[in-house]
C-alpha cells in the first residue's frame, strides 16, 4: 500500500468515514481461523489463480475478471471471505458499508461512491463492497419509506468486491 492512501483520509458521508481500511496483516489475523468449505475454496482459488494472470490479461487486452458478487445469509462468512482474499492477494481491504453511503438526496449517493472508487484507485487494494443489496432500494418520497428490494437470490444480503489496481 503506498503511503499516499494510508494517510490520506477516507472520504466521509454524513459525517462518518464511508469505510474501514485494513492492512494486510490486519486481514490476515482475522482469518486465522476460517474454515473454507471444498466448493468454496475452489472459487476462491480459481479466482486467485486467474488474478495472477494479470500480467497476461494484460498483454492480450483482455479485462480480467477481478470481481466477484457473494451472497448467503448473514453471519455464513462473506465478509470473512473479503479478508481472507486479501489476505491471499497480499492486499489491503477497503470495507465499505454502502447502506452508510446510501443517501436520501438525489445524486449525492452516486457521488459518495465515485469518492470511494477514487480513493480505492489511489493503490493496489481490495475494496469490498459490503451490504450490495442496500443500493438497489426503491427511491420513495421519504427516507423511511425506503425498502430493501428483494435479492435474487433467497438467501438475503449481498455483498460485491474488487481488487483495484
Ligand atoms: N468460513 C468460516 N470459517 C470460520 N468462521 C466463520 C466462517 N464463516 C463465518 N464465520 C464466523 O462467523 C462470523 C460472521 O461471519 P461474517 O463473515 O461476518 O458473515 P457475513 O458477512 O456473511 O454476515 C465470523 O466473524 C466468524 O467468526
Ligand atoms: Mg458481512
Amino acid at each position: 500500500m503506498s503511503k499516499k492512501n494510508t494517510n490520506s483520509r477516507l472520504p466521509r458521508s454524513k459525517g462518518i468515514d464511508m469505510g474501514t481500511f485494513y492492512e494486510t496483516k490486519d486481514c490476515a489475523k482475522k482469518v486465522k481461523r476460517i474454515v473454507l468449505p471444498p466448493a468454496h475454496r475452489q472459487i476462491i482459488e480459481e479466482f486467485i489463480t486467474i488474478f495472477g494472470m494479470k500480467d497476461t490479461f494484460e498483454q492480450y487486452d483482455v479485462p480480467i475478471p477481478n470481481k466477484m458478487i457473494l451472497f448467503g445469509p448473514p453471519g455464513t462468512g462473506k465478509t470473512l471471505s473479503a479478508f481472507y482474499i486479501a489476505t491471499r492477494l497480499e492486499l489491503p481491504l477497503i470495507l465499505v458499508r454502502l447502506d452508510a453511503i446510501i443517501h436520501s438526496h438525489l445524486g449525492e449517493t452516486g457521488s459518495n461512491i465515485r469518492k470511494i472508487f477514487d480513493y480505492a484507485k489511489g493503490s493496489p487494494c481490495v475494496l469490498f463492497l459490503d451490504e450490495f443489496d442496500a443500493i438497489a432500494r426503491t427511491r420513495e418520497t421519504t427516507p423511511k419509506s425506503f425498502a430493501r428490494v428483494k435479492p435474487q437470490s433467497p438467501q438475503g444480503a449481498m455483498n460485491r468486491f474488487l481488487p483495484i489496481n
